[in-house]
């Protein structure tokens, strides 16, 4: 049998955790790494409690989860060198950002794939900060990863022929759809999406309805599967404020400016679900 391949993802939030989950459900050899070292390993306890219900619920054999857990590990020590793909899912931070990848960039082999999950940041910038920008690509996955069928695959300009073709060979083989975009900010997806969730926010924050009357207009009226608020507290309200930002300095224009009530709920460390309030409370 074929070696399988072997993928790092550095950052296990929200989104490097279903990264994980994913890939390790195909048959990769998936580790997972993050600043904080405790990070890692909740999320481990995570994806296995997700694995176990599946399980509880027949919705999975024991055998798939047990081999679903095999291709799931903890990194030990930074060590870049011996993977076919590396995923970068930290925080939407240029600066962080581009700290990996001058550090991947250089201790990774030279058939390593680095893929940045950004939301919005240039690729270009995370490449030239690599020194191998022929090695790097955009591989946008939506949330919830295990869910979502969606790739956004942004190319940068130097991005090689060979880099695409893998990346779009791995998303197939996790069973998603890819679709492509330039490398202009927030690309296709967040050009569209975040402005239209911080008009929601300006809405609210005009008074002209309340938070569950905003959502119910966008799920009822517009068939939308979740309100524009609801989704802003999944993704996270740092991911939101960072996204228009990014959006704001690179195209200049007023509509892009974040709403002040988005400022003022991050500066309260009020995220969203990941700190148990945002818009709306959670427990
Ligand atoms: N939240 C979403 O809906 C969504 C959707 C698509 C893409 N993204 C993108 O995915 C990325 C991660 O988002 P998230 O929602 O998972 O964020 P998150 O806040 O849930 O997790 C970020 C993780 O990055 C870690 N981290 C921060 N700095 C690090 C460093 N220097 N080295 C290693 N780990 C570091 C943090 O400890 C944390 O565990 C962002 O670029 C975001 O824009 C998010």
């Amino acid at each position: 049998m074929a070696e399988k391949q072997k993928i790092l993802v550095i950052g296990c939030g929200q989104m490097g955790s279903g990264i994980a989950q994913t890939a390790s459900e195909h048959g990769y050899s998936v580790f997972l790494s993050d600043l904080n070292k405790d990070f890692t390993k909740q999320a481990v306890t995570q994806i296995h409690k997700r694995w176990d219900l599946g399980l509880k619920k027949g919705k999975r054999q024991k055998e798939e989860i047990d081999f679903f857990k095999s291709n799931l590990h903890t990194l030990g020590q930074d060590n870049y060198s011996g993977y076919d793909f590396i995923i970068e899912a930290v925080s939407e931070d240029e600066q962080i950002k581009k700290q990996i990848f001058e550090k991947i960039g250089q201790s990774s082999c030279k058939h390593t794939i680095l893929g940045s999950n950004t939301s919005s940041i240039s690729i270009n910038t995370l490449g030239k900060a690599s020194g191998f920008p022929e090695r790097v690509i955009g591989i946008h996955f939506m949330n919830p990863v295990p869910i979502m069928k969606l790739v956004e695959v942004i190319e940068g300009d130097a991005t090689s022929t060979e880099t695409i073709q893998k990346t779009l060979n791995f998303i197939k083989n996790i069973k998603k759809t890819p679709a492509k975009s330039k490398d202009k900010p927030g690309f296709i997806s967040n050009k569209i999406l975040m402005p239209m969730i911080n008009e929601a926010i300006l809405t609210l924050e005009s008074g002209t309805g309340s938070k569950e009357d905003i959502d119910t207009v966008m799920e009822l009226g517009m068939r939308h599967p979740m309100g524009p608020l609801k989704l802003a507290d999944l993704i996270g309200l740092d991911t939101c404020l960072a996204i228009m930002n990014v959006l704001y300095s690179g195209f200049k224009e007023e509509k892009y400016k974040p709403s002040g009530l988005l400022v003022e709920k991050v500066n309260n460390n009020e995220l969203g679900r990941k700190t148990g309030i945002g818009f709306y409370k959670y427990n």
